[in-house]
């Protein structure tokens, strides 16, 4: 019996985050150029959205570019985002088909235009759908939304359309980037890297941690529903004792 059969639907996590890593090592280690791991990636980005899809699942955010990432060679930022560009393109039909409802989060205005116009054009025209929302986290630092949501707080208390004793957990989740959706159950790290590399810091408060150390561009939709069936035969107790969970 595969994974994907011994997955219990009833108990699917309704949102699962991805950090996508090891693209880069992946082409080192067959002696190619790392743009050449970039593109491989895309292929497991495809079979897990379609993995994804065949699960019903709500919600999949992806690491795509986090704001740190600006800081490689010129060469392979321009060459990622051209991929973005090309992939985005591609894949509209793709969504379509699949009822994809795509969305992005971070500071966009950094995406060169084109980029940034390609993007806007799929999540405008996939905003109808109803499926899955596949979320890209695209010159994404969740210390900067953290930023971002405090000082939009501090915005409306200022001109006095907020008391400060009313800013709560859910005040402050509707000023994040995700407002809206829920937060991750699962968080799936690929490459053997034990990190969080500043994603989605207050969201994951109770996410359940998968690390793999499969590289990113050999992951497929098989190693997603592994992650699945690991995710439920652990126990969430948040912060009860195991007697009151059961
Ligand atoms: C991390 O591997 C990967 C990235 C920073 C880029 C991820 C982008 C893609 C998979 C393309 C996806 C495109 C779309 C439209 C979803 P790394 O380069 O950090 O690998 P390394 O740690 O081995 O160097």
């Amino acid at each position: 019996m595969g994974y994907k059969d011994q997955i219990d639907l009833s108990k699917l996590p309704k949102h699962i985050a991805v950090i996508m890593d090891g693209n880069g090592r992946w082409a080192k280690d067959k002696g190619k150029m790392r743009i050449f791991g970039h593109h491989s990636g895309v292929l497991s980005v495809r079979d897990v959205v379609e993995g994804a899809v065949d699960l019903d699942l709500k919600y999949l955010t992806l690491y795509t570019f986090s704001l740190e990432n600006w800081n490689r060679p010129k060469l392979e930022v321009m060459a990622i985002m051209e991929l973005m560009v090309s992939t985005i393109h591609k894949e509209i039909a793709n969504f379509m088909k699949k009822n994809v409802k795509l969305n992005a989060i971070g500071d966009l205005d950094l995406l060169p235009k084109k980029c940034y116009d390609e993007l806007m054009n799929a999540i405008d025209q996939t905003s109808g759908n109803t499926g899955l929302v596949l979320t890209l986290a695209l010159s994404y630092s969740s210390r900067r939304e953290i930023l971002h949501a405090v000082k939009n707080i501090a915005r409306k208390v200022q001109e006095g359309k907020l008391n400060v004793e009313d800013i709560n957990e859910e005040v402050f989740e509707d000023n994040l980037f995700t407002k809206g959706m829920p937060n991750p159950e699962l968080l799936i790290r690929t490459s053997g890297e034990f990190r969080i590399s500043n994603y989605l810091l207050w969201q994951i408060a109770y996410a359940e941690l998968y690390f793999t150390s499969k590289l990113w561009p050999d992951f497929r939709k098989e190693d997603l529903f592994e992650a699945i069936l690991d995710y439920q035969k652990r126990e969430r107790r948040f912060g009860m004792t195991s007697e009151q969970v059961n």
